[in-house]
């Protein structure tokens, strides 16, 4: 791997949980616990590999939609991940920022994902952003809506502040799992120009090895931005 150029910036979307459950005859809710255990597995990988920002869709703003036990599930697994197993996302010594309206949650969930925010504020190696109850569309509206309230013309630069991703670069490669090639709402704006990388493996299935793959891969790219060379 030393010669791969790596991504600052990766983003994740974890889709499959539910379809790895079902064909193994579990319930959706081990295959998204198994979810959150392979996103500590992947991410620790990637940050062990050099990579500086991991970006993971947890929850879309549209998933709100599905059964509330299902949604109950998920609630409990934050309510572990970010409260009694803490220590897993401790390990992986990053900073942890979480994005998206949080209003949704239990309110014991929202203060245990505020306190590991403020625990790890001080981690300046790798940053981590968890994506709950967040849709692309909807930041950029209320980006939007403040610019106007502020009575403000934005540009790109001051537009990129008032997302709810301020501060942090746009993603350099997007992979999704779960055999979809689809977006599904996620940093829309920031995306214009992720390289993308799709897998069919379900989310629990995708593996170090795979992220490696998918790794080299972008590392194959050549990314002209609209011009002529690639940018080193
Ligand atoms: C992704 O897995 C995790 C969440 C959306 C919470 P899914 O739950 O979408 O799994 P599939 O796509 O139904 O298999
Ligand atoms: C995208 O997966 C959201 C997350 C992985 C959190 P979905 O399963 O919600 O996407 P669609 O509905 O198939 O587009
Ligand atoms: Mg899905």
């Amino acid at each position: 791997m030393r010669t791969v150029k790596l991504p600052v910036h990766l983003a994740l979307i974890m889709d499959g949980n539910g379809r790895w459950a079902t064909r193994r005859l579990r319930p959706r809710a081990y295959g998204h616990k198994a979810g959150v255990q392979n996103m500590f597995r992947i991410c620790g990988h990637a940050f062990h590999l050099g990579v500086r920002i991991v970006t993971v869709f947890a929850l879309s703003a549209e998933n709100l939609s599905r059964p509330q036990e299902e949604l109950d599930e998920l609630f409990d697994l934050f309510r572990t991940f970010f409260d009694k197993k803490k220590e897993k996302l401790l390990e992986l010594n990053a900073k942890i920022h979480v994005i998206g309206d949080l209003s949704a949650l239990p309110s014991d969930v929202q203060v245990s994902m505020r306190a590991l925010e403020e625990e790890t504020g001080g981690n300046t190696n790798a940053l981590l952003n968890i994506c709950v109850n967040y849709g692309a569309r909807q930041d950029v509206l209320q980006a939007v809506n403040k610019a106007v309230s502020l009575g403000r013309f934005v540009d790109d630069e001051s537009f990129h502040a008032l997302l709810l991703t301020a501060g942090v670069p746009d993603p350099d490669l997007i992979i999704r799992t779960g055999n979809e090639m689809r977006l599904s709402n996620f940093l829309l704006y920031q995306a214009a120009y992720a390289e993308l990388y799709f897998s069919s493996k379900m989310w629990p299935e995708f593996s170090r090895r795979d992220l490696e793959k998918a790794l080299v891969d972008f590392s194959s790219r050549n990314r002209r931005f609209g011009g002529l060379r690639s940018k080193e």
